[in-house]
């Protein structure tokens, strides 16, 4: 949804960071019963990054908001807001938004996790839209950070081989005059009806840390993944046509689409469904796996540092995740 507004809003840096260590197809063979040649066809996927011990969530963050902060010309003395979107807390409480706001120093300012899992980052940044867009706030960090592979079973197929470890971050900030990059829209969804699809039971106020939930291994992820790929598909592609209908625009005025990093296949399918050529849509799947909440800023961070998306182009950003949450937001960077 969009605005009236006293303020523009625009990304003013971006950053990210992956873990130095890798885990390969090919050592995940060693682990379960699978295939470099499947996990690779099957998903895009060859490698994922894996947090050392004693490295967690927020550290990612940290790392990755302060490289975000410098390409914004801030400081973290500047921060306005802090919004942490993640499923892999450090601990539930406190809120790994405050732990980060305590590693960078920032000034004693909102600090807010969201829970929405792979649509975490773009619900955060429509979240700092809104507040920039209304005058309160100048400078919003806004973090997808996961550190997937202490929820995830390394003796499940089929979930094991999907997810890694990463951060990424956005500075956003209220447009200066002289400044025409802004977001245009936001178009966030979610449906409790078919949350079953994407779970991690153990943990919470049903399934409270046990015995039980340790036999029943309820302290991972479990998912439907034919479920979820037919789902991640059919919304992220609605969301993408929500956002042009929204700005009266034809996808051939999209200079790139980033999507959720969750499968190339998905990807692929919602280019097609949508009808903008691959070459138009960022893919950074191969090497970091899906990192939940992290691959939407990472994969846009990637991109704006190589040089492939340049200021004034217009750029969606598309995501789906367990709930199911889905959305889009369309700006132009
Ligand atoms: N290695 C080898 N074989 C496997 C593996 C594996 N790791 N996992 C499953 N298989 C087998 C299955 O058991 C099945 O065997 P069967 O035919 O004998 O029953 C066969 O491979 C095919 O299984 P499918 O489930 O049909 O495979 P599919 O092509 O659907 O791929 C996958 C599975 C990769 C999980 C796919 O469904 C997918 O990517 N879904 C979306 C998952 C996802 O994105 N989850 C997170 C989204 S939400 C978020 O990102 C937080």
């Amino acid at each position: 949804m969009a605005h009236t507004s006293t303020y523009r809003t625009r990304i003013a840096g971006t950053g990210s960071y992956l873990p130095e260590k890798i885990l390969t197809n090919v050592e995940l063979e060693k682990l379960v019963d699978t295939s470099d040649a499947w996990i690779r066809e099957r998903t895009g996927i060859a490698s994922r990054h894996m947090a050392a011990d004693g490295e967690f969530t927020s550290d990612l963050a940290f790392h990755a908001s302060m490289r975000a902060l410098e390409m914004a010309e801030r400081t973290p003395a500047d921060i306005d807001m802090i919004l942490l979107a993640t499923v892999s807390p450090d601990q539930i409480m406190p809120n790994t938004a405050c732990v980060l706001q305590a590693k960078l120093g920032a000034p004693e300012c909102m600090a807010l996790d969201i829970s929405a899992a792979c649509s975490g980052f773009v619900y955060g940044l429509a979240i700092a839209d809104q507040f920039i867009r209304t005058g309160p706030l100048k400078n919003i960090l806004v973090v997808g950070a996961e550190v997937l592979h202490r929820i995830v079973n390394y003796k499940d197929r089929d979930t094991c081989i999907l997810f890694g470890d990463a951060a990424g971050a956005a500075v956003v900030t209220r447009a200066e005059e002289g400044q025409d990059s802004t977001i245009y829209s936001h178009h966030l969804h979610a449906d409790g009806k078919i949350s079953d699809l994407f779970v991690l039971p153990g943990g919470g106020s049903v399934h409270p840390i046990s015995q039980y939930v340790l036999d029943n291994n309820l302290q991972y992820v479990r998912m439907k993944g034919r479920e979820i790929f037919k789902n991640a598909v059919r919304t992220m592609s609605q969301a993408c046509q929500e956002a042009l209908e929204y700005n009266q625009m034809s996808a051939d005025q999209v200079d790139w689409v980033i999507p959720h990093q969750a499968n190339i296949r998905i990807i692929e399918a919602v280019a097609k469904h949508f009808g903008i050529p691959m070459e138009k849509v960022v893919v950074e799947i191969e090497d970091t796996g899906n990192t939940s909440a992290a691959t939407v800023p990472v994969t846009l961070d990637r991109a704006v540092r190589d040089g492939r998306i340049q200021r004034g182009q217009n750029v969606l950003l598309t995501a789906f995740g367990a709930g199911i949450t889905s959305g889009s937001l369309l700006m132009r960077f």
